[in-house]
């Protein structure tokens, strides 16, 4: 089969990096391959809605330093779940056999998805119905097991080490115990990699439940050594043993509808109490989202947005491209969207942390 057209959604909480890969298909499937290329606005709801744009190459100039998506994203649209309005009322409807319609009628022979375990799998139950598709993994908590890293998650462990050394100077000077609160949903990696660059003296993940006790022994370790201030970083998604991940909301509408947030105000009034310090919380959101990618985000989402155009021009499709030590690779989208990749509490970086003193609270 002559692939001529390809599309290019972006899918699920946007990353850092998302332009640099709409730029590398565009301009290798133009250059290199002599595609036309369609982006749909909005993720799965442009495909469902028909809502599209034409992408030469004078669309993707100028993009690759800027954060967010030029296509527009979302969490909510399912083209298998998709809410409708019937007598007043919200039910949700699979349409994508409409969707798989608009791809057809609009001449495009393959969908590059570019999104994290959510848009994924939604691509994987289309490859099902027939659908050509390449996926290309993004997320800041880098907890996508088919790859070695994400693209987005470069930037979002930059943002946290540069709060984390800013907390260290006024923690510093107030004598006062510093939490911040970082994203990652079920995995610790966010707050592993910016605790171990930012110096921190607690890390908090969801792969080691914590008692507060062993958070105080460090705490007071550090103070009879004359360090009167402690910074501790806690993942979203880390839990006291036996405890519970605190959430913060529910969207019914979402592919995944738990949103994690609150643990860092939980632990900062624990240990004020224990241990009778100033605490205070920080929490940083959306901040580790937004802003202009990192070098290694922009060539790494440059060199999966290349092999992405090439996988969609000659196959094999049902794919999703990967970086496997230094080589950029590809998976099969099944093998791919099987499991969440988990921080290894025995594993070298872990160890690595606590040989240089910090405590799991474990
Ligand atoms: O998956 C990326 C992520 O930023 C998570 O770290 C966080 O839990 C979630 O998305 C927040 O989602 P939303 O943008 O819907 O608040």
């Amino acid at each position: 089969m002559q692939v001529k057209r390809i599309g290019v959604l972006t899918g699920g909480g946007d990353a850092p990096g998302l332009n640099g890969v709409i730029r590398a298909v565009v301009k290798t499937a133009i250059n290199r391959y002599g595609l036309e290329v369609i982006g749909f606005k909005d993720g799965f709801y442009g495909l469902i809605m028909n809502k599209y744009l034409c992408l030469d190459l004078s669309s993707v100039s100028g993009i690759i330093h800027r954060g967010g998506t030029i296509l527009g994203t979302s969490n909510r649209d399912n083209p298998f779940r998709f809410p409708v309005t019937e007598n007043g009322k919200t039910v949700y409807r699979d349409v994508s056999d409409q969707a798989i319609a608009n791809l057809q009628e609009l001449g495009v022979d393959v969908l590059v998805v570019i999104g994290g375990d959510g848009s994924l799998s939604i691509a994987h139950d289309m490859s099902k119905k027939g659908l050509k598709v390449v996926g290309v993994p993004k997320t800041i908590d880098n907890d996508l097991f088919a790859t070695d890293v994400t693209f987005g998650f470069d930037t979002a462990v930059r943002t946290a080490t540069e709060a984390l050394d800013k907390l260290h100077t006024t923690a510093e000077s107030h004598h006062r115990i510093m939490v911040l609160e970082v994203m990652g949903r079920y995995g610790g990696w966010i707050a592993l990699n910016a605790g171990i660059a930012g110096g921190a003296d607690v890390i908090l993940i969801p792969e080691i439940p914590f008692a507060y006790d062993r958070i105080k022994e460090k705490i007071e370790e550090r103070r009879k050594d004359g360090k009167l201030f402690s910074i501790v970083v806690a993942a979203e998604g880390a839990t006291e043993k036996e405890g519970q991940m605190v959430v913060a909301k529910y969207i019914k509408e979402s592919t995944d509808p738990v949103r994690l947030g609150g643990i860092g105000q939980v632990v900062a009034e624990r240990l004020a109490e224990i241990t009778g310090l100033e605490t205070r919380v920080t929490v940083l959101g959306h901040l580790q989202r937004g802003g202009s990618p990192t070098a290694s985000d922009r060539i790494l989402s440059t060199r999966f947005g290349v092999k992405a155009a090439e996988l969609a021009a000659k196959g094999p499709w049902a794919q999703m491209v990967a970086l496997h030590g230094t080589e950029i690779g590809c998976v099969e989208l099944n093998e791919a969207v099987k499991a969440l990749k988990k921080v290894d509490p025995e594993g070298e970086m872990v160890n690595a942390g606590k040989a240089v003193g910090i405590s799991f609270g474990n």
